[in-house]
């Protein structure tokens, strides 16, 4: 187990969504140690609801051939230079897990199911950013094209979450604006009070 150098609230408030990965991989064990802890995520009923397909090292090398057909719209039509530039975006992180969630029938299930993936993601970002490994959530909508799906072995009845990039970088992005925490709450009972006042 690595040894966590930052506090849960440290994690929570300091991890970013880097976008711009500086070309480093990341290691396979890293990543399988943060999947490993990620699991501890809540899951009603223990369903468990969750599944990865994980390219690094090497594989995630061959693994950007893939990424090109599907998210690079029309790349044979480009020059070398100019799918290059396009093909960044995929070169640049590390390695990739994609979050296959299963798609339970019962729609309250699917929904619980879908926040406890959730969950695991943020463990997932959380602990990657604690060993200095920096994580976007992406979502890119090839991930629902059948043939990606075909190609990463994703069955009906299951439903890719997230393409989550895994990176080093040399940059801390900038912490992007939340709403005021006074705008989204509500004190049960204590709002009569003050308006009165
Ligand atoms: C469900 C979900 C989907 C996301 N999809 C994308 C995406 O497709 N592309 C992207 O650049 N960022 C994506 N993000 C990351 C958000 O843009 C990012 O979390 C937001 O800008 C806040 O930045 P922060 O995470 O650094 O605080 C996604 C985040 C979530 C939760």
């Amino acid at each position: 187990m690595n040894e966590q150098a930052l506090s849960v609230r440290e994690a929570i408030t300091s991890r970013r969504s880097v976008k711009n990965f500086n070309g480093q991989p990341v290691d396979l064990e890293n990543i399988v140690s943060v999947l490993e802890d990620a699991r501890w995520a809540p899951t009603h009923g223990l369903r468990n609801p969750w599944r990865f397909v994980v390219a690094a090292n090497q594989e995630y090398v061959k693994f950007q051939d893939v990424l090109k057909e599907y998210g690079v719209p029309k790349w044979k039509e480009l020059s070398e230079e100019e799918l290059e530039k396009q093909m960044k975006k995929f070169r640049a992180p590390g390695a990739v897990v994609f979050v296959v969630v299963k798609e339970d029938v019962r729609q309250k299930e699917r929904l619980e199911d879908y926040a406890a993936a959730s969950a695991l993601i943020q463990n997932a970002m959380l602990l990657a950013w604690d060993q200095g490994i920096g994580t976007c959530w992406k979502t890119p909508p090839f991930i629902d094209n059948p043939k990606f799906r075909e190609e990463l072995g994703v069955k009906t009845g299951e439903r890719i979450m997230s393409m989550l990039q895994f990176g080093y970088y040399d940059d801390i992005p900038k912490g992007r604006v939340r709403t005021p925490l006074e705008d989204i709450v509500t004190f049960y009972g204590m709002d009569d009070e003050q308006e009165e006042e």
